[in-house]
């Protein structure tokens, strides 16, 4: 698909960077994160459509702070400046910006004060709720330049030349507390830049595809592949983009739910063709866990031998260039700006180490989508809703669900347990209403009675919880019916169970885990 519109997100840092160009996304629109450090000859190469200038946590008079070349407002394609962005866009064009003698963060009610066409379908007699979050504000206003908006706090909350297709924002338009938020940044791209919506989750997979194709060449890829739905976007996508030059490692590691590796690996390698790896490791990680109690420990113990394994089988294919990962953007969310200014990058705990070790190059198609519009990947590359919709599992698998020393035994009580858990979820439809449902084994055992003999025997606890990205978690109110089933059924067919208990925590202070 030809890209006709293209809009260019300068970072300066701002924690909502991505957040904008999602919403440029979903409103149908290519666009590109750059960096604020891009030259104007880069820039203009890329040939914008609009630019949008993001927030940022500097001062426009701080020494060393980003600027803005001159040469970019003479692009002559439409700007939004948000935040940091407008105060850029008056420093530069002969305004005037001050420091605040408060920081202001939070809800303001902004007053609208011209005819102006970003403010296009809104109501001008009704105060707009928006999101501040700013230390300065700008004081005086460039040359051609008029206020649209104003607060109680700041005299010019939005201002615009209209010649020249300026426009510039002190709230954030692109966080859901902004009221009206989404309509202003439409009005932007197409009352002002006149873009056309036609960019879909079909031309996400069409231009990453030819991404990948110019970054990887005849190159070989690694894929580390888990049966999770990031990984096997990844896999999928990569493979339909170059073929067998992508090879997939499975590790089973002994550590996944009943027959869950085998069965996801089958349908996929039998829908998608993948050139898979399937790595049978169980007893090398069973042996290194016997004995070990520590959940730091255990998850070292995974941790290492899983970069050992998968090291091992990607060493024994020929011409590999290319390490595949299914970063999404809230793994890398912790950073400032991770291309911006301060390219501060963390490594989540599913990904660090492997680069490090290996010597080759990433490939992370995913790094700049949400967790929700990886699901809408999915259904483009036609993956099955048992793949779309499954619950997040953890890395380091069930042994961080068996409470201290994990054994044969000990997992094979958590796997039956835990199938139950699965089943009955889904069989109420409560599985795609809550966000990770499971069972954990405790490492005590309880007194009960079955029939007329006293038993001793392990207990059960059922942790399902509603989240919107597992940061924070409140446990999931389920109705009591349902528990009795689950609690009903894993006590009479799991031996070895005589007692369930349901984790009523939150996260904080709890964790969903357990370990
Ligand atoms: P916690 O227990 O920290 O879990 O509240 C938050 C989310 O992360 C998952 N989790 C992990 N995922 N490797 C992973 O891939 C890990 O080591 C790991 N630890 C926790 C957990 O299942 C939940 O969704």
């Amino acid at each position: 698909m030809e890209i006709t519109s293209k809009v260019i997100i300068l970072d300066y840092g701002s924690q909502y960077t991505q957040l904008i160009a999602r919403r440029v996304r979903e409103a149908g629109v290519y666009s590109e994160i750059h960096p604020c450090t891009v030259t104007i000859g880069e820039l203009r190469a890329l040939r914008p459509s609009a630019l949008i200038l993001s927030g940022g946590p500097s001062s426009v008079g701080d020494v060393g702070a980003p600027t803005l070349d001159a040469e970019v407002l003479g692009l002559g394609v439409p700007v939004l400046g948000i935040c940091y962005g407008m105060q850029l866009m008056a420093h530069g064009l002969g305004g005037k910006v001050a420091s605040s003698e408060s920081r202001e963060y939070g809800p303001s009610e902004l007053t609208i004060e011209a005819d102006c066409p970003l403010w296009a379908d809104l109501d001008p007699a009704e105060p707009l709720k928006v999101w501040m979050s700013h230390g300065d504000h700008v004081a005086a206003l460039p040359k051609g330049f008029a206020v649209i908006g104003h607060t109680g706090s700041v005299a010019i909350a939005a201002m615009a030349d209209e010649a020249q297709r300026f426009y510039a924002l002190q709230f954030h338009p692109e966080v859901h507390h902004t009221d009206r938020g989404t309509t202003i940044l439409h009005n932007f791209l197409f009352k002002i830049c006149g873009l056309k919506s036609n960019w879909t989750m079909a031309s996400f997979v069409e231009t990453t595809m030819a991404q990948v194709r110019e970054q990887v060449g005849d190159a070989k890829v690694v894929c580390g592949l888990s049966g999770g739905i990031d990984s096997t976007v990844v896999a999928v996508l990569l493979t339909k983009a170059l073929g067998k030059n992508v090879h997939c490692i499975f590790v089973d590691n002994g550590l996944l739910r009943l027959n869950e590796g085998p069965e996801v690996m089958s349908y996929l390698q039998e829908h998608f063709d993948l050139n898979l790896h399937y790595i049978e490791a169980q007893d090398l990680f069973l042996d290194r866990l016997r004995g070990v109690e520590d959940p730091e420990k255990k998850r070292k113990i995974i941790g290492h031998t899983f970069i050992e394994v998968f090291d091992k089988e990607a060493k024994s294919i020929q011409g590999v260039k290319f390490l595949a990962q299914g970063t999404l953007y809230p793994d890398v969310i912790e950073s400032v700006s991770f291309r911006g200014p301060s390219a501060v990058i963390k490594s989540h705990h599913n990904v660090g180490g492997l680069p490090e070790t290996m010597n080759l190059s990433l490939v992370e198609p995913l790094r700049e989508l949400f967790k929700d519009e990886v699901r809408k990947v999915a259904v483009e590359l036609g993956l099955p809703d048992f793949v779309i919709w499954r619950h997040p599992f953890p890395g380091p698998g069930l042994a961080i669900r068996v409470i201290g020393e994990i054994t044969p035994q000990r997992l094979a009580i958590l796997r039956q347990a835990d199938k139950i858990v699965q089943t009955e979820l889904t069989a109420s439809d409560w599985y795609r209403k809550v966000w990770q449902g499971f069972a954990v084994l405790l490492p005590l055992k309880t007194v009960g009675v079955m029939g007329d003999d006293r038993t001793y025997e392990n207990v059960i606890a059922l942790r399902v919880v509603d989240s919107i990205d597992a940061m924070t978690a409140d446990w999931s109110r389920l109705p009591s019916e349902l528990l009795a089933r689950i609690s009903n059924r894993i006590i009479n067919e799991v031996k070895g169970v005589n007692r369930v208990v349901y984790d009523i925590s939150s996260k904080p202070p709890s964790t969903i885990e357990w370990e």
